[in-house]
């Protein structure tokens, strides 16, 4: 039967104060980075403008009425600041009891390089890193990916994804799912596969352990967040899906959510911004 979920990603509780108050040198310092930042001048605290954003992003949810919602990483800046996950729950707390919401550690909530410690307490606050879970056949993975970048601090867990991976799609295909879904944080590429390291995907080697274990239990997709912009790719049938944020924009896609439409093997997907979404979605 078809059905629909929400994907979001980068709600990221203080990012619009982080990134305001930059001089124009400083600006073009982090474009050069391909950080396309806003020009802020004025510094601002707290954050209001991801209040807001996050706001329109659940209530919007609740009208769709989606199967659930994945949050593809990032749901805070700073994963110190009490008062930004406060926010977040506080906001979250809105969407409707009846549509589960999913959890994907992003770099921000567990660090660039995860430690056993950065891992425990996200792990404490929003549950496991690395699960799946099913609907109505299409069966969903979820890694954390930030391992996958850099596992210099728990090389065990980079080896426990690729276990889990591995045994976990072997059983969804021998139990007859007919469709495999990622939801991560980060890209694994931004244009072919093959294409070299970089900050906003995740590198070569590691990448193509992954992309080997999801060919092999023919996955037709992947969803991620982490660029705060759109992206579309392909590896073979393999779709690479790029979402833009929730929160601060770092391109030219406006913040937003994505609906994603799955009917047996089949995956459409639209990426709506925050002042144009809809109320109810067609199957
Ligand atoms: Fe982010």
């Amino acid at each position: 039967m078809a059905f629909f979920f929400v994907q979001m990603a980068d709600p990221q509780f203080g990012m619009f104060a982080f990134f305001s108050g930059l001089t124009d040198e400083e600006v073009e310092e982090r474009r050069s980075r391909q950080l396309f930042v806003r020009k802020a001048p004025k510094k601002i605290t707290g954050f209001a403008d991801e209040s807001r954003l996050y706001t329109q992003a659940i209530e919007a949810t609740n009208r769709m009425k989606p199967a659930f919602v994945a949050m593809c990483g990032d749901m805070v800046h700073d994963p110190s600041d009490q008062s930004q996950l406060d926010e977040l729950f506080r906001i979250t707390d809105m969407l409707d009891d009846d549509i589960p919401i999913y959890w994907v550690s992003g770099n921000h909530d567990v660090g660039d390089a995860p430690t056993p410690e950065s891992l425990a307490l996200y792990r404490e606050r929003f549950g496991p890193d690395n699960f799946s879970f099913d609907h109505d056949g299409c069966h969903f993975a979820v890694i954390n990916s930030s391992v996958c970048s850099n596992p210099v601090n728990v090389p065990n867990e980079w080896e426990n994804i690729v276990q889990f991976l591995k045994d976990d799609l072997s059983r969804a295909r021998a139990d007859g799912c007919n469709n495999i879904i990622l939801l991560v944080h980060h890209p694994w590429f931004l244009e072919d596969a093959d294409e070299g390291d970089g900050y906003f995907v995740i590198p070569r080697d590691r990448r193509k352990v992954i992309l080997d274990i999801l060919h092999e239990h023919d996955a037709s997709a992947v969803f991620a967040g982490h660029w705060h912009r759109n992206n579309y790719a392909e590896d073979g049938k393999l779709l690479m899906v790029v979402t833009g944020a929730v929160g601060y924009p770092l391109g030219d896609d406006p913040s937003g959510l994505r609906v994603v439409k799955v009917d047996g093997a089949a995956v459409t997907h639209q990426y709506y911004a925050m002042d144009d979404l809809p109320d109810s979605i067609e199957l």
